[in-house]
């Protein structure tokens, strides 16, 4: 459905109307285009607490970004160029190409050195003098390592960076967004940075990703297309969000299978049809459907995305228990009971993917929502309680997406005022697209993130729901 409000707030007398008014003046995002794939600017990488020992660097330089260093409070030097002031250095890219006088694109900041509370004000030096010349819808990737659970002035300032990310991008506007990425190993770090620090990771702020160790060699990526000859399976895919995910894996290079209930088989039909992959009609609740999609599969697959999901919102006073359990069993049981099916068969390839969709309801709980709140923090636990043993025993990561607003047919149903509301309570002070739920998928369903695991990343704009 059609932001009515924020084309009003794109157009000059909309921008001066609103501002007069107090009202929220979302910026437009930067999103991918083939056209546009990248950001547009140099990336600033700044140094707060010392030298840290990750070998950033060639990592960074990959992004395709022209990169320009620092430390903190000095903005001088660069090892792919020259940076003039912090606020509005010149920076010449590797090739020598001038990219003009604007603010960065990017500001990587490493705080992985940070142990005490003195080193914390140089995240402060760091950031404060340029944080304002950061480009509308630009990004700011703070870098931190494990909290030590032998040091306790180290995990306090280690956390401190968390309060410090959420806060920044809460104020930070422009469509721009502030992540914190805890790390001891940058190039297992590379597809997290890399999705980040584009215009991909558009309606994704204020989030917390932990990245592990790397996990032996993952083989040659090809960035372009990380998905080929891969196969992927979404459920709920006939529509809505997954349809953006099948559309954004099949764009990756996957084979996808396009998952959905037997009265949505045209849709799933079409949908396949139009990616170059193949239909499936199944109730994902079915207690055979794990065994079902493993025969249908013979030669097994890497990627498993669990989307399919439904709302039967009531106050529990209101509610009975067949909307309880309806939405418990497609929202929770048959995620647990696919996932334990399909990984018994070995039917997921080592180096594959699971990523299962959780909510924001899930994490900060909505009035009506028992039922849907509990199967989607229930998508967590799974998570964090699965991902270890996945991984240990079948090479197989096992992460979530907690998409907030979203515009879609569901939302579209939500009451005018509600709907309003869920679409401004956001640091973005908008919906996000379905597109923007898939490409955090795809990110997580990508060959060189096997070191991300375990994760439930938000895709809300930093959502003020469970903040
Ligand atoms: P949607 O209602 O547009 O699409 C859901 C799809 O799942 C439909 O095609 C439906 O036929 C399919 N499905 C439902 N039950 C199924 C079953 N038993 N077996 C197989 N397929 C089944 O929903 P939307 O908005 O695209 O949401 C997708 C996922 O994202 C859901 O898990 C939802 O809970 C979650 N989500 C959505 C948000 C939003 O703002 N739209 C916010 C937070 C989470």
């Amino acid at each position: 459905m059609a932001d009515r409000y924020l084309s009003f707030t794109a157009t000059a007398p909309g921008r001066f109307l609103t501002a007069r008014l107090g009202l929220p003046q979302p910026a437009a995002l930067t999103r991918w285009t083939a056209e546009r794939p990248s950001l547009d600017g140099h990336l600033l990488h700044l140094t707060a607490g010392g030298p840290s020992g990750l070998d950033l660097a060639p990592v960074l330089a990959r992004t395709g970004l022209p990169t320009a260093t620092g430390t903190a409070g000095s903005t001088t030097g660069s090892d792919a160029g020259t940076t003039t002031g912090s606020d509005a250095g010149t920076t010449t890219g590797p090739t020598g190409r001038a990219t003009g006088p604007t603010g960065p694109a990017a500001v990587v900041l490493d705080a992985t050195g940070v142990r005490d509370v003195d080193a914390l004000a140089e995240v402060h030096a760091a950031l404060h003098p340029v944080v304002r010349s950061v480009a509308a819808s630009g990004r700011v990737v703070v870098l931190g390592a494990p909290l030590d659970a032998r040091d306790h002035h180290q995990a306090a300032v280690q956390q401190a960076l968390e309060g410090f990310v959420r806060s920044l991008g809460k104020e930070i506007g422009r469509g721009r967004t502030v992540n914190l990425v805890r790390l001891t190993d940058a190039s297992a770090a590379e597809s997290t940075l890399r999705f980040l620090l584009s215009p991909r990771s558009a309606y994704v702020s204020g989030q917390v990703i932990g990245v592990g160790a790397a996990e032996g060699s993952d083989g040659p990526v090809d960035w372009d297309l990380p998905l080929a000859g891969r196969t992927a399976l979404v459920t709920g895919a006939a529509r809505g969000i997954g349809e953006a995910v099948a559309e954004t894996l099949a764009r990756y290079g996957a084979h996808v299978v396009v998952l959905d209930v037997p009265q949505a088989a045209q849709d799933a039909r079409r949908v396949a049809a139009r990616l170059g992959g193949s239909a499936l009609t199944l109730d994902i609740t079915a207690a055979d459907a794990g065994e079902r999609i493993a025969a249908e599969l013979p030669d097994g697959l890497d990627v498993l995305i669990h989307n399919a999901g439904i709302t039967r919102d009531r106050r529990l006073v209101n509610m009975p228990a067949e909307r309880w359990s309806s939405v418990l069993d497609v929202n929770l049981a048959s995620v647990l009971r696919t996932t334990d099916a399909l990984l018994a068969k070995g039917a997921l390839r080592t180096g594959g993917r699971i990523v299962a969709t959780a909510s924001i309801a899930g994490l900060a709980g909505n009035a009506g929502q028992t039922n849907y709140g509990a199967s989607k923090a229930g998508v967590a636990g799974l998570v964090r309680s699965l991902a270890p043993r996945a991984l240990a025993e079948h090479g197989v990561t096992v992460n979530a997406v907690a998409p907030g607003f979203i515009e879609t047919r569901m939302t579209a149903a939500v009451p005018l005022f509600i709907r309003e509301a869920g679409r401004r309570m956001n640091s973005l002070a908008q919906g996000g697209l379905p597109v923007d739920v898939a490409e955090t998928t795809a990110w997580l369903a990508h060959p060189a993130s096997g070191s991300v695991n375990g994760q439930v990343v938000r895709v809300c704009g930093q959502s003020l729901l469970g903040a």
